[in-house]
């Protein structure tokens, strides 16, 4: 019998191209929201015996999470054969340790959440950064997906002569691993974060790659600070104007609008969440990783 998959808001760019190349069947899903906020799950479709994967992209967690886990709780209690968690984007991996005495380290306290709810879970690109995998947290099987060859494929297909940036060290990983498939130059800057919305970005003379585009590479676009202080320091370097790709589009408030108004040439997502900016379709490699953790052959 065919996985079973309900899909949650926000991810509507994505749910196609991930249910055929999982070969999996659409189930019916409500969730009604009360007044007083909380609320109501209903699956639509029978789970006897099926093996079910809720997809839930994870940005915004606090009013996706609880309506994901009631629905998890009762495809278990209706009888399903396993019940996995497509979440595009994972949310609360940055908090992956206490920086300032008592604080919560969230990233475990939330895998220890999804662990309890879940058989198995699979993502795009989750922000390891002091961890080396998601199993450092996460106590059931997971999957992490890479973007880099798809982003890769975006830049080979649209961007003639790329230079690839990274905003800082932490993305050196997504930023070598793009460069090299897109077989384009890279190089790493250097970030201070001296608030939620306050950062400084360090930028070399750009005279080497007056020729090529610069190509900014993220893992996460949320205030857009990282990107906007890197856009701007690229342009007052003499560089032409950069283009922006990002593999998580949050988005916060008025981020994407400023990110435009700072002077990207154009800005480009994965569709890990529902953005006007998404270019990049993730679904299909999403769904393998799917499959492999249900021990089923690809379609
Ligand atoms: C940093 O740890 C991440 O890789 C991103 O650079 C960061 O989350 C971007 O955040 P913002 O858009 O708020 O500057």
């Amino acid at each position: 019998m065919r996985p079973l998959l309900f899909s949650f808001p926000g991810c509507e760019g994505l749910a196609a191209s991930f249910r055929d190349a999982m070969g999996a069947e659409d189930g019916g899903i409500q969730v009604h929201r009360f007044p007083d906020g909380e609320n109501k799950v209903r699956l639509l479709t029978a789970v006897e015996g099926r093996d079910v994967a809720l997809l839930s992209t994870l940005a915004y967690p606090e009013s996706r999470v609880l309506p994901l886990l009631f629905a998890a709780d009762a495809a278990r209690d209706l009888g399903a054969k396993s019940v996995g968690l497509v979440a595009p984007y994972l949310a609360y991996m940055r908090q992956d340790r206490r920086f300032r005495d008592g604080e919560a380290i969230s990233s475990a306290t939330f895998a220890k959440m999804l662990s309890s709810a879940f058989d198995w879970m699979a993502t795009v690109d989750p922000h390891l950064h002091r961890y080396a995998s998601l199993s450092e947290i996460y106590s059931i099987p997971t999957e992490a997906v890479a973007a880099s060859p798809s982003i890769a494929r975006y830049i080979e297909a649209k961007i003639p002569k790329p230079v690839v940036v990274g905003p800082d060290s932490e993305s050196k990983q997504w930023v070598s691993a793009v460069a090299e498939r897109a077989g384009a130059p890279y190089f790493v800057l250097e970030k201070l974060r001296l608030g939620d919305r306050d950062v400084e970005i360090k930028v070399p003379g750009m005279e080497r790659w007056k020729d090529r585009t610069p190509v900014l590479v993220d893992d996460i676009v949320s205030t857009a600070r990282t990107m906007i202080e890197t856009v701007a320091g690229l342009l007052k370097a003499g560089a032409n104007p950069p283009i922006c790709i990002g593999v998580h589009a949050i988005f916060a408030d008025r981020a994407y609008r400023d990110l435009l108004a700072a002077g990207a040439a154009r800005v480009v997502t994965a569709n890990t969440i529902g953005h006007e900016s998404n270019a990049i379709d993730v679904g299909g490699v999403l769904a393998e990783a799917a499959l492999r953790l249900l021990g089923r052959t690809p379609v």
